[in-house]
């Protein structure tokens, strides 16, 4: 039998259509079924490490959806978790940390980084184990870039000011926070890889806070060495990178990374989406703010995308998560929307 993975075909540069869809943080607040199962395991983070119910929350929107992907139930900062600075999640103020110094960065310790990531691992397993056959099962991490200005700020800022300024301040301590993040990163999807993740994505939520050289420094550099890391080990997996934000500098960004597909953000206009598109995939790129407003505005950002990129490899998707207050029947009106779209 050979099974058929929409969006790996896409991924290996076939225009498929209607296009494979799924969501960034598909799996998330505005289920119900995620709000208790959440309320279940207690914290945010006994949620990521408990393999029972990370595979429970990450096959939620597949059984109410059936979307094309999957994408693993974890977190971007399990990384400096594991790597011993402390984490937690607050309900309304996202994640907290104790800002890391210059002077700590050389003390940071990668050896426990497998035995503290193993229940992803197995999360991993059981999952391509448990969803249906046709369905593309996504691993991921985040960007060393966006790790970093969460473990500097100690939370999410507006501008990312604390990391730019530690950039600036400490260039050796960055890039060395920096290198040791892009390979435990890329360790990290290896095992994600082998436990049965189909494609990994690479997620830069931040690097639209960059100027130009310090965008290479600490964007381009970074992905590259994960991507040239992850492809020693497994030559012919997909990567998808999102530098979201990115703007004129996803120009040339596929070709500095080696990434195999591009995520964009709404603000990338239609011209560029094209010309990037005619080098390889793209994944995108709806406002989420569409989609909580439903009716006219998500219509129209639907039809956007399929009359501009739907004729070429595409993965549909938000240019950024599903924000909570996003009501169900949306969602429901999207997928139909894509999947009933003729050429
Ligand atoms: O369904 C999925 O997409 C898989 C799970 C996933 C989560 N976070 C779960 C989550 C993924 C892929 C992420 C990635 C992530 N985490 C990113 C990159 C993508 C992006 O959104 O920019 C970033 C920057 C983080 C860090 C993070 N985690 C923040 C800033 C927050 C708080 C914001 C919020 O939405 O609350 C989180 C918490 C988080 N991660 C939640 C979920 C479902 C909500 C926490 C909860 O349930 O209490």
């Amino acid at each position: 039998m050979t099974i058929e993975r929409k969006m790996l075909k896409v991924l290996q540069g076939e225009s498929v259509f209607p296009p494979p869809i799924w969501m960034m943080r598909q799996a998330g607040r505005y289920l119900p079924e995620y709000r208790e199962t959440r309320k279940q395991a207690g914290s945010f983070l006994d949620l990521c490490y408990n393999p029972d119910l990370a595979v429970e929350v990450t096959m939620q929107p597949i059984r109410r959806f059936g979307f094309d992907a999957s994408i693993l139930f974890s977190d971007i900062l399990v990384i400096p978790h594991a790597l011993g600075r402390d984490l937690r999640f607050e309900e309304g103020r996202g994640p907290l940390m104790t800002p890391i110094e210059a002077h700590e960065v050389e003390r940071l310790d990668a050896s426990p980084l497998h035995d503290h990531l193993a229940p992803v691992y197995e999360t991993v397993r059981r999952l391509r184990a448990e969803l249906p056959p046709e369905t593309t099962l996504i691993g991921f991490c985040g960007a060393p870039w966006t790790v970093a200005t969460y473990m500097i700020a100690g939370h999410g800022t507006p501008d990312q000011a604390p990391a730019r300024l530690f950039g600036y301040r400490h260039p050796a301590e960055m890039r060395k926070l920096l290198a040791l993040l892009a390979d435990c990163s890329a360790d990290y999807l290896i095992r994600q890889i082998k436990a049965g993740a189909d494609c990994v994505q690479i997620f830069d939520s931040w690097s639209g806070v960059l100027d130009e050289t310090s965008f290479e420094a600490f964007c381009v550099q970074p992905m590259k060495r994960i991507v040239d890391k992850v492809r020693m080990v497994h030559p012919n997996v997909p990567i998808i990178g999102f530098p979201k934000g990115a703007g004129a500098l996803y120009e040339g960004y596929r070709g500095k990374t080696g990434v195999t597909a591009l995520g964009l953000d709404w603000s990338v206009p239609w011209s560029q989406a094209r010309r990037l598109q005619a080098k390889g995939p793209v994944q995108g790129n709806l406002d989420p703010l569409r989609l909580v407003v439903g009716g006219e505005a998500l219509r129209e950002g639907v039809a956007a995308i399929l009359d501009n990129l739907a004729g070429g490899p595409l993965i549909f998707n938000l240019g950024h998560g599903i924000t909570p207050p996003t009501p169900i029947d949306h969602v429901e009106a999207m997928i139909a929307q894509v999947r009933g779209a003729t050429r």
